[in-house]
């Protein structure tokens, strides 16, 4: 059973509003000082990954306390109703089982009294067939020659997780396809990719879970158009250089796409959790199927560690009650992800996503207004680049910004020691937030205590960034669970979509228009006449 518990109700929630004053007393620096095992008492080490909290304002009793928090809201019987496919999803009365994707064990797991894993193979085993089919050169494109480009159509979960997992495994990229990624609906996305590849040797990939989205549906119809034109109207270029992923067959067939490129998933899996699925096809097309199950694999192994891992011991808990500790008794407004590793440069991006649509929530499990503040604005760019532009406000500003660093022992590129001038600088950047620096210039003043949570991974393997992904997302549902939230539904999206099919229609003539807001009236009103 998931449990709906009023976080505010608990004992431990209002221990920890008690506890905050005399934390706030002690700053990081002096807990360190006082405590040399800090360190190791605050990290965790799982397999070749290092996960360091000892730079936070915690002590024994906030963490006890919090721990207490995750009890008493029920956390061991919510992440029991996840993994064993419960309809947690409810609004939408479906299940959540995107860790059914990366499921390596040979157990089954059924939804609705049916085990999915059958499934969950089979498509495994498409993508394996069709990776094989266009790296050996046997698909081809409409003239015979060899795919050479991939362009993934998709939006939101549909492009952000292929996206960000191409340029992680930057490295991994050898099976001579060249990914590109189009997701805005401004033509100028798809026309600037379009420059860049070739008619004759580009394979497009539309991935959408409903087949329904505008965007996708728009880039997908313009570049059917454009290969066609191209191919002197050649069906067959279609029918070999389309494949498709999503859940609606039915919008697959229509579109033209070709039975043996028609990838599936199942509503059980949320679009913002679903490069675990056929949408993961562009990253095992540019990186290899292998590197892809090492992805999965990755992740499963995160997911054994969270379902097995005592909480005190467990990564993603840690960090959902770390971040809870800041947005819900510190006020922290948000939070900064800063990978010191130029290929996650979208893994902000992602969790942006991950993190806002699942808990940007302002109603409970019942359907009651938050007394309490639910998710942060989550944002970050790669190290150095932040520390050029926006950490002045890390280090100096008025707001309290929590921070995750990510960086890995090892590089891909051995080019002098620039790998070690950027760990110079991850090492130097937690330190600093953390100690600050007394100087009797206020200008020049550095009150430091400021928090972070590093993450030292040996090397940025398809391996370790599955288990950081996963970490991650179960981050995300610890936090929905003691918000007392549904994480898996995105309601707030649909307000605008269904305004903007509206304003498309009247875009359709040069009348001016009264049916909407005054400001809205008079910017679309002063459009019509820009346009002409
Ligand atoms: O608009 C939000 C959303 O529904 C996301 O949750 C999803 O990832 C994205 O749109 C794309 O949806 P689809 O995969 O159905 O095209």
């Amino acid at each position: 059973m998931f449990p709906e518990i009023n976080p505010l109700h608990t004992i431990a929630w209002t221990k920890l509003k008690e506890h905050l004053p005399e934390c706030s007393n002690t700053s990081i620096r002096e807990l360190f000082a006082s405590d040399k095992a800090r360190f190791e008492r605050y990290s965790i080490r799982q397999e070749d990954l290092l996960f360091d909290y000892s730079k936070n304002r915690i002590t024994d009793k906030t963490m006890q306390l919090l721990l207490d928090l995750a009890e008493e809201c029920g956390l061991k019987a919510a992440v029991d109703a996840m993994f064993s496919g419960e309809l947690i999803n409810k609004t939408e009365n479906r299940a959540v089982l995107h860790t059914a994707l990366r499921n390596r064990s040979k157990n089954g797991i059924s939804v609705d009294g049916k085990d999915v894993m059958p499934l969950i193979h089979e498509e495994l085993s498409k993508i394996e067939r069709f990776c094989d089919e266009v790296h050996s050169g046997r698909l081809t494109g409409y003239s015979g020659k060899k795919i050479k480009y991939l362009v993934n159509i998709g939006i939101g979960g549909s492009d952000l997780g292929p996206h960000m997992v191409t340029e992680a495994l930057m490295p991994y990229q050898d099976k001579g396809i060249e990914p590109h990624f189009v997701s805005n609906v401004d033509p100028s996305h798809l026309s600037g990719v379009l420059k860049k590849v070739d008619p004759e040797t580009t394979l497009f990939v539309v991935a959408s879970k409903t087949f329904t989205t505008q965007e996708t549906m728009a880039n997908a119809i313009a570049a059917k158009k454009w290969l066609l034109d191209r191919s002197n109207q050649n069906s067959e270029a279609i029918f070999r250089q389309f494949a498709a992923i999503s859940t609606n067959g039915a919008e697959m067939t229509a579109f033209g796409i070709s039975p043996t490129n028609r990838f599936t998933f199942w509503d059980w899996v949320g679009g913002r959790y679903s490069l675990w699925s056929s949408i993961g096809l562009s990253i095992a097309l540019t990186v290899g199927f292998e590197r892809y199950e090492e992805l999965l694999q990755g992740a499963h192994s995160a997911d054994l560690h969270f379902r097995n891992t005592a909480f005190q011991e467990n990564i993603p808990v840690i960090m959902a009650l770390i971040g809870i500790w800041y947005r819900n008794f510190h006020g922290c407004q948000t939070e900064a992800i800063l990978p010191y590793d130029q290929h996650l440069h979208r893994f902000p991006a992602y969790f942006q996503q991950g993190n806002m649509e699942s808990n940007g929530k302002s109603v409970d499990r019942k359907g009651n207004a938050l007394e309490y503040d639910s998710a942060p604005v989550i944002w970050g760019e790669p190290g150095t680049n932040g520390q050029h532009s926006f950490y002045q406000l890390l280090h100096q500003g008025t707001v309290l910004v929590p921070c995750d660093f990510i960086a890995s022992a090892q590089s891909h590129y051995p080019i002098s020691n620039q790998h070690e001038k950027l760990l110079s600088n991850f090492f130097a950047q937690t330190e600093a937030l953390m100690m600050g620096f007394r100087h009797e210039d206020p200008f020049r003043n550095f009150e430091g205590n400021r928090p972070s949570n590093s993450f030292l991974l040996k090397k940025l393997t398809p391996f370790t960034l599955g288990k950081l992904i996963a970490y991650y997302e179960h981050k995300i549902f610890v936090q929905g669970v003691i918000w007392n939230i549904f994480s898996f539904d995105q309601w707030g999206v649909e307000l605008g979509k269904k305004l903007a099919s509206i304003i498309l229609t009247e875009l359709g003539n040069n009348d001016l228009i009264s049916t909407h807001d005054g400001s809205t009236n008079g910017l679309i009103n002063e459009y019509k006449k820009l346009r002409q």
